[in-house]
């Protein structure tokens, strides 16, 4: 049977356009005052009216409002169906519902905005929800930890990339609502699930996603769309969630509801490359969850990538990040072996990092840190070795270099003290910075904390100073010290462990008696070591 439904769409079609498929991120700004926001369709315009004839097919449409807010045409029943539906509702039960043949339809709905719920309002879903309610979103931050959410709905972040500002300004729009209560996230359209993936004992603990996606599950409807952000391994979308999720909302992911997952890429304290320029990979478990996906995204951010499904896009965010952690454990590997070579890797690595093509930068360090690469590259392994009984031996071997850094770091500071004739055991050592990377307030997994435990353990007193890390959030083992000309002159050694900016560099090199860089971040001078 042919299906055609012929829609009213209140907004002026192109007089010479039959066929719309603009590409995403093409907004047609109407005379009605709607935006085509990204209209995907294999609709034909029907010759001298403001309608589009609809067939079957992996199409959607998406407006934005007049005001700006987005509206899918979700709340009105028909026409969602009829719209989301495509070549995935059959023809024998559109048939079956009044109004969705035998057009034409009730008109979109613009009574209210498109209902997003976030699940997880950490360093990955607070800046999704943000960018949700700007564009337009109604928008739930559903957050288990009463903290965060307190702090949220005072208006304070906890997120280095979201300020207090953006906070406000999202409460201010009416628009935002943080919330332990998950009830406040029923009806919606959109879910995005970004709770956290850590190992436990090396292996993956996919716990925090299976919790949110059963209690996301009974709140599920025909035509809503769940999409995972979380890091984890290929398989996860399709093998773990689609099974929760169909048990706990009794539909079929795909035929009544649209599942997908899209990786998130976000790089604290990256000024150039954020949410919104940053492409994002999207993938769904069929062909209309795909594009539910692509729209949702369009909408967020300047440019999406489909991909063909779900563990390909699991597999994109695992080889970057694994790219990223081989490519450092090399680096790390090169820097220990220049040093005993007497050879400058930092200059090295500068002078080939002029070659325009074959090479990208990479610089050693203390070790890496972060929620990332001391865990993300472990998910793939552990699913290469579960599923094919095989080593991934890139990985296994970047983990130990990269591991051991910490020790390799505390080996050159004995050295260091030995040419001043002391032992590390009663020598007082300031190290600056603890988080994994320069101006975050990011301290998981960091290897600035190792190394003073390392320190410590050899007897020296350690001292270490972080601006960018408040009370709470600073290792309770560590004695906390402030940078002044009296700590950095008390120090035998100075170990530059993250080169945050608010340091003051000058009075670093001015004042300290040795300095141990890992960054590579101060002037050449007689007291400076580099790693
Ligand atoms: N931080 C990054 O730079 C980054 C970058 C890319 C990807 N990722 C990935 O994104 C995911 C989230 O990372 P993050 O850094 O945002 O973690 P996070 O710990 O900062 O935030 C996760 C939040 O989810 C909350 N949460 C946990 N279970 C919940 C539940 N059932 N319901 C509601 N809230 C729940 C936690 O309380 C926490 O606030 C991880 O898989 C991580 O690997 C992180």
């Amino acid at each position: 049977m042919e299906l055609a439904w012929r829609i009213p769409i209140d907004c002026e079609l192109r007089e010479d356009t039959t066929k719309w498929a603009p590409p995403a991120g093409v907004v047609e700004r109407s005379k009605a005052g709607y935006q085509f926001c990204r209209l995907v369709t294999l609709g034909t315009r029907v010759a001298g009216t403001r309608s589009l004839l609809l067939s079957p097919g992996p199409w959607a449409v998406t407006f934005l409002r007049r005001d700006g807010r987005v509206a899918f045409p979700s709340r009105s029943p028909e026409l969602w169906a009829c719209l989301v539906g495509g070549g995935h509702v059959a023809p024998e039960v559109v048939s079956s519902q009044p109004n969705l043949r035998n057009a034409p339809p009730t008109p979109a709905n613009d009574s209210t905005a498109a209902k997003v719920a976030v699940i997880g309002q950490g360093y990955v879903g607070l800046p999704i929800a943000m960018r949700a309610v700007e564009v337009g979103f109604d928008v739930v931050g559903y957050e288990r930890d009463n903290e965060r959410v307190k702090r949220l709905q005072d208006g304070r972040s906890y997120v280095e990339d979201v300020s207090d500002a953006t906070i406000t300004a999202a409460h201010k729009s009416g628009r935002y609502r943080p919330t332990t209560d998950l009830a406040d996230c029923s009806g919606f359209d959109v879910a995005v699930i970004t709770v956290p993936t850590p190992l436990r004992e090396g292996v993956p603990d996919l716990s925090y996603i299976e919790d949110a996606t059963r209690e996301l599950a009974p709140l599920v409807r025909p035509g809503s769309t769940v999409v995972l952000e979380s890091t984890t391994y290929p398989g996860t979308t399709e093998e773990l969630l689609a099974p929760i999720l169909a048990a706990g909302s009794g539909m079929v992911p795909g035929r009544d509801f649209r599942l997908g997952y899209s990786p998130e890429r976000i790089d604290p304290g990256n000024h150039t490359w954020d949410l919104h320029n940053t492409p994002k990979v999207v993938s769904g478990i069929d062909a209309a969850s795909l594009t539910s996906v692509q729209e949702f995204y369009a909408a967020l951010v300047e440019s999406v990538v489909p991909v063909s499904s779900p563990k390909v896009a699991e597999l994109v965010k695992l080889l970057e990040n694994t790219f990223r952690h081989v490519n450092i454990a090399l680096v790390n590997e090169l820097a220990m072996f220049a040093s005993d070579l007497d050879v400058d890797v930092w200059e090295a690595i500068d002078a080939a990092s002029t070659k325009p093509f074959g090479f990208m930068m990479f610089t050693p360090g203390p070790g890496v840190g972060g929620h990332c690469l001391p865990v993300d590259p472990s998910y793939l392994s552990w699913k290469v070795k579960r599923a094919l009984g095989a080593s991934f031996r890139f990985v296994e071997l970047a983990n130990d270099v990269n591991d051991h850094m910490p020790d390799y770091v505390a080996r050159r500071i004995t050295a260091l003290l030995n040419c001043d004739r002391k032992a590390v055991n009663g020598s007082r050592i300031l190290v600056l910075g603890l988080t994994y990377k320069r101006n975050s307030g990011d301290a998981r997994e960091s290897p600035g904390p190792v190394l003073c435990d390392r320190l410590a353990a050899l007897g020296a007193e350690v001292r270490a100073v972080d601006p960018h890390l408040a009370d709470g959030k600073f290792p309770s083992a560590i004695a906390r010290a402030e940078l002044s000309a009296e700590e950095l002159r008390a120090a035998d050694v100075v170990v530059v462990a993250t080169d945050h900016d608010a340091f003051d560099w000058d009075l670093v090199v001015g004042q300290a008696r040795r300095v141990f860089d890992t960054r590579h971040r101060v002037a050449r001078r007689p007291n400076v070591e580099y790693l």
